[in-house]
Order: C-alpha cells, then sequence, then structure tokens
C-alpha cells in the first residue's frame, strides 16, 4: 500500500486531509460519529479575541452545486476556546491543531494568537484574512498587499510556531496578496476561503441572507480553486493548504498536483458528517489507480514538463 504520509512545515501528518474552520466545530462533537484520529489534522471554529455571536439569521442559504454561508465568526473567544474547547478536543483527538485565528486590527489577531499559542497541541497557526462576512476586519486585511504583510509580520512576532496565511479568492491577484505574505514571514499559506456570493428569494423579492452577501463553497468553486493554488504554488517557495470544493479523494490528488502539501475539505462536512474520513479510507485505492506511490511526492506534479 503507498504512503499517505505528508510533511506541512516541518510537521510530519498521517494524511493531508483536514477538515476546514468553520466546517468542523472544535472537533470533539465529530468523536462521537467516529475516531477523528484519522484526520491529518483540524482547523478548528475560526477564534477571534473577544466572543462573538455572530451575524443575524439566515446565515446560509442553499445553492447549486453549493452553499452560502455569513456565519460572522461566532466564537467563545481566545481565553474560553484556550481552557475549555481545546481541553474537551485534546481528550478525543492526539495529533497537532491548526488554529485559525481572525481579528479586527492587527492588535487582535496578535492578541488571540498569543492567547492560544500556550496551547502545546498547536501545531501551526492559519491566520484568516479572509472571511467575507465581517465589517472592518478579515477581508480588509487579506484584499491589500499592505494590510496582509502587516498582520503576517505581527503575527510572526508572537509565536515561533509556523504561521500560515489564509488568503481570499475575491481579489484581482492572488499571487501578489501570495508573494507578500511570504516576504513578509509567512511559512505557508491556505486557500482558498469562500467566494463573495448571494441568492434573492423570489417571494420576498429580498436577499436570502440577512447579511445580504455571503462566502460561497462547495464543489463549484473547486476549479477556481485548483487554478489559485495553481498559480500560487508558481509564485512562493512557501507550502500550500489547497481548499475549495474538495469531496473526494481525487479531488485531493488533484489539489495537489497543482501544488497543495495538505488540503482542507469544507462544505462537504456540512452535507455528509463523514466526509473527510470517507476520503481518506478511500486514498489508497485512489493513489494506486494513478500510480501513486507517495502522496507527498505529488505536490505540484501538473507544473512539470
Ligand atoms: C464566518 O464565520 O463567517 C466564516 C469564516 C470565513 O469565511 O472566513
Amino acid at each position: 500500500m503507498g504512503s499517505t504520509e505528508v510533511t506541512l512545515c516541518g510537521v510530519r501528518l498521517d494524511n493531508p486531509v483536514i477538515p476546514a474552520s468553520g466546517t468542523f466545530g472544535f472537533g470533539y462533537e465529530f468523536a462521537e460519529l467516529y475516531d477523528i484520529n484519522c484526520l491529518g489534522s483540524i482547523s478548528f471554529k475560526g477564534t477571534t479575541i473577544e466572543p462573538r455571536f455572530g451575524n443575524p439569521t439566515p446565515r446560509i442559504a442553499e445553492c447549486e452545486a453549493g452553499m452560502l454561508n455569513s456565519v460572522g465568526l461566532q466564537n467563545p473567544g481566545a481565553e474560553k476556546v484556550l481552557t475549555e474547547e481545546l481541553p474537551r478536543l485534546k481528550k478525543v483527538f492526539k495529533k497537532p491543531l491548526m488554529a485559525n485565528v481572525s481579528g479586527f486590527s492587527v492588535k487582535d489577531y496578535t492578541a488571540a494568537v498569543e492567547i492560544l499559542d500556550r496551547e502545546d497541541a498547536i501545531g501551526w497557526f492559519e491566520i484568516n484574512i479572509s472571511c467575507p462576512n465581517v465589517h472592518g476586519g478579515g477581508l480588509a486585511f487579506g484584499t491589500s498587499c499592505e494590510n496582509a504583510a502587516a498582520v503576517t509580520a505581527a503575527v510572526k512576532k508572537v509565536t515561533k510556531k509556523p504561521v500560515l496565511i489564509k488568503l481570499s479568492p475575491n481579489v484581482t491577484d492572488i499571487t501578489e496578496i501570495a508573494k507578500a505574505c511570504e516576504a513578509a514571514g509567512a511559512d505557508g499559506l491556505s486557500l482558498i476561503n469562500t467566494l463573495l456570493g448571494m441568492r434573492i428569494d423570489l417571494k420576498t423579492k429580498k436577499p436570502v441572507l440577512a447579511n445580504k452577501a455571503g462566502g460561497f463553497s462547495g464543489p463549484a468553486i473547486k476549479p477556481v480553486a485548483v487554478r489559485m493554488v495553481y498559480q500560487v504554488y508558481e509564485a512562493v517557495k512557501i507550502p500550500i493548504v489547497g481548499m475549495g470544493g474538495i469531496s473526494t479523494a481525487e479531488d485531493v490528488i488533484e489539489m495537489m498536483l497543482a501544488g497543495a502539501s495538505a488540503v482542507e475539505v469544507g462544505a462537504a462536512n456540512l452535507a455528509e458528517p463523514f466526509a473527510c474520513k470517507n476520503i481518506i479510507e478511500d486514498l489508497p485505492r485512489v493513489m494506486q489507480k494513478y500510480g501513486i506511490d507517495n502522496l507527498k511526492d505529488i505536490t505540484g506534479g501538473a507544473h512539470n514538463g
């Protein structure tokens, strides 16, 4: 049987499959369904320095081949995540975790990272500069090279753990933002976050989401994500976590060939709670079908020759 092992910023993973932040809670709920130690890692619920209730409802809208969300970073705040959520998760998950952090100012990001940095089980920080559902934060950092670099440099100063920056597809040229983060010291990048979208209710003749617009995810965005991972792989030297519409083992391989060292599975978890487990179990079969012995060797394979 081939090897599914990969390395991300020097940290080893049994396989490249990571549930994406915001689609897997703090993980322990899923441990009631199956042994979540089969996962490569978990990117846990986006955490901010202060607790957040999130946006008004409705926050979810179904779409063809995907979904819209405008959750608005609902979470209990960094201190409670550290003292209440992570101890629960650590009881059932024994591998390095990915801490997804959001903020409304550079100070917000660094303050939340400083708190979570006290947890040894955190293997990487994933700094979300791409949430499309909040005003004055998130995306405001991810659409400007200068702001993206400022957050990256500030976070790098307060932790020794690897820092990945989560990029937005809602930009003219994602490679420019990627290069700015790399130059500011990022250890890796994760992409793509959701695409800004909207649905209108024909009966009310108003937007379905209370926040009007939201982030579109699911199978329909996969070709956009593959294209952006491919472009960013050519633009930077740091590793990439690829995400956007992944729901099968074939999708994992496609994303890795584009340039990803690991992948995140998002919307698929909401439709099928066993999605990540199913993908991981199917990987050896698909690897064999395509003549792949070591999954780590295929990263960027689509660029060769
Ligand atoms: C949200 O909580 O609004 C989703 C997070 C994100 O898209 O970054």
